[in-house]
């Protein structure tokens, strides 16, 4: 496999997540699931910055309406992957929506749903001119959310928390099952209640060796070993780093792609959210002052 076809997955990746939201469900089966693949149960409201994407028209429920992770990073604004939102038409923004501070997708006493008023993708991130980094964009929320606390995120130009070794966090509700890397598209089983898994980040020139020069070190974070990854559904949300004696994060990156899930030699690659360029724009217009 050569880096166009990289690109190419890159691509449909996110013209999947936009399109069918979940729609990821179909192929031939392909592994058996070993026991986010090789995560755990999140408990109720321990990350209560965590959003769910939600897609009106793809069913009833938050559970099927799910299509890609985010997280508040402002009252009125959450933070997640350009290729969860880019090409979102505009006309079409009420069949949008987040809910924030959920944990059990189903159980709809949890957390503040709001609409989003406005998609704010990184400049830069253009794929039709194959251009796939900084995988970043914010929504603006209608009404602010008041009563949760933001996510902290990492300090713009620092890189301490991202040394390879480190283990770092990633969650959300994609693809529990474990994917080969090749044809790609298995059996895809979403959780309804939120995982969290703990992945070692990969240093850059590893990441290079397992995807043949397609990351781009200034904007990407790899991060995973053999049967623990995040993987379709996880886009959107945070990786991040836990602060020593504290109950705090600290989020480092935004879930990105990947070829396979948890398969030997492909972590997962993240959006590095310590880039400054990607600091300033995050940094936005859409922090009350
Ligand atoms: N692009 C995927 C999504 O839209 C995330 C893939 C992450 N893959 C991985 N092996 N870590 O949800």
């Amino acid at each position: 496999m050569g880096v166009d076809e990289l690109l190419v997955r890159r691509l449909v990746a996110g013209a999947v997540a936009l399109v069918a939201g979940l729609a990821l469900t179909t192929g031939m089966a392909s592994a058996a699931p070993p026991p986010v693949v090789g995560g755990t149960d999140v408990p109720d409201g321990k990350y209560p910055f965590m959003v769910t994407l939600q897609y009106e028209p793809s069913g009833p429920t938050a559970y099927d309406r799910h299509f890609c992770g985010g997280t508040l990073i402002g009252p009125f604004a959450v933070l997640t992957a350009a290729h969860c939102v880019d090409g979102f038409p505009t006309e079409q923004l009420e069949d949008l929506s987040v809910i924030v501070g959920r944990t059990v997708l189903t159980n709809e006493g949890q957390g503040r749903i709001r609409n989003v008023s406005e998609i704010f993708v990184h400049p830069d991130y253009e794929p039709s001119a194959g251009a796939f980094v900084p995988d970043v964009a914010v929504l603006l929320l209608d009404e602010p959310v008041t009563d949760i606390a933001p996510v902290q995120l990492v300090t713009p130009g620092t890189d301490a928390l991202e040394r390879p070794g480190r283990q770092v966090t990633g969650i959300g509700w994609g693809n529990v099952v474990q994917q080969d890397p090749f044809p790609g598209g298995g059996v895809f089983v979403g959780p309804d209640r939120l995982q969290e898994v703990r992945v070692p980040i990969v240093s850059d020139d590893e990441c290079q060796v397992s995807y043949e020069g397609a990351v781009v070190p200034e904007f990407e974070i790899c991060a995973g070993r053999t049967g623990k990854d995040t993987c379709q559904g996880d886009s959107g949300g945070p990786l991040f780093a836990a602060v020593p004696n504290s109950t705090r994060v600290v989020q480092i990156g935004v879930t990105s792609w990947g070829v396979g899930c948890g398969a030997p030699g492909f972590p997962g690659v993240y959006s590095q959210l310590s880039h400054e360029d990607v600091g300033a724009f995050i940094a936005g217009p859409w922090f009350p002052a």
